[in-house]
């Protein structure tokens, strides 16, 4: 694993949680819209695989709703799945890996996902979509909660501005924010539209944005049957 992404993450992770509802304004919104989007798939997943799981945030809230689920944590970054064994313990299954490369074998009733893929190139994610599509069971869903990109330069500048205000009034300081944007600078966003073009084209029929506000979005698929 050399990716760069999965580097600083494993060089952050104890400090990765705290931060979080500063960083992520609608954090209970736009989590639980990735919890709810499951209810698209054909069945109650059992098998579900979180791709970029860090510290386990978003398992943690599908456990939380569902507790039958079985969840697999895959991420680049040991230290980040460090942290989820903590949190999680043995109800979950922890495998390191690139994204590049995901998904691990198995037949997904749900694949989920927050905040990690806009870590891939354009290429790398919908070449990722298409894989979770063959990785997932007949009427098996894909739920994506993502930070992305504007669709115009002026509703870039818009979000960014709500960003910074939002996470500021909820407690980040002026050098959490700093970092915060450096870290953004490697960010590869893209805009719903194209995701969810990137989506229909990687064999889903059904695509669609179920939550956004501002710059986080959470987007869902469903394989056919
Ligand atoms: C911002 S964190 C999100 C963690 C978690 N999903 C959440 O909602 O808090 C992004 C995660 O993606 C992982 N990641 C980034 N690029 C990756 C790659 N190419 N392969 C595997 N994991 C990667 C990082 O290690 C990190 O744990």
């Amino acid at each position: 694993m050399t990716d760069r992404a999965a580097q600083h993450f494993d060089r952050e992770a104890a400090d990765y949680d705290a931060p979080r509802r500063r960083l992520v304004p609608p954090f209970d919104g736009f989590y639980g819209a990735a919890v709810a989007a499951l209810e698209l798939g054909a069945t109650p997943p059992r098998r579900v695989l979180d791709l970029g799981a860090g510290t386990g945030l978003l398992t943690q809230h599908v456990l939380a709703a569902r507790p039958d689920v079985r969840p697999t944590l895959f991420d680049g970054a040991p230290a980040m799945l460090d942290r989820a064994r903590e949190r999680l313990g043995d109800a979950a299954t922890y495998v390191v890996g690139d994204l590049h490369d995901a998904p691990p074998p198995g037949r997904w009733e749900a694949v989920v996902s927050a905040l990690a893929i806009h870590h891939l190139e354009d290429d790398a994610k919908r070449a990722l979509f298409a894989r979770v599509h063959d990785g997932l069971v007949p009427g098996g869903v894909f739920v994506n909660a993502e930070q992305v990109l504007a669709p115009t330069a002026r509703l870039q500048a818009h979000y960014r501005a709500w960003h910074e205000r939002e996470a500021k009034a909820r407690g980040a300081t002026d050098a959490e924010w700093d970092a915060s944007v450096r870290r953004m600078r490697h960010d590869r966003w893209a805009t719903v539209a194209d995701q969810l073009d990137w989506l229909r084209a990687a064999g889903f029929p059904d695509a669609a944005c179920l939550f956004a506000d501002h710059c986080f979005a959470v987007l869902v698929a469903r394989r056919s049957g």
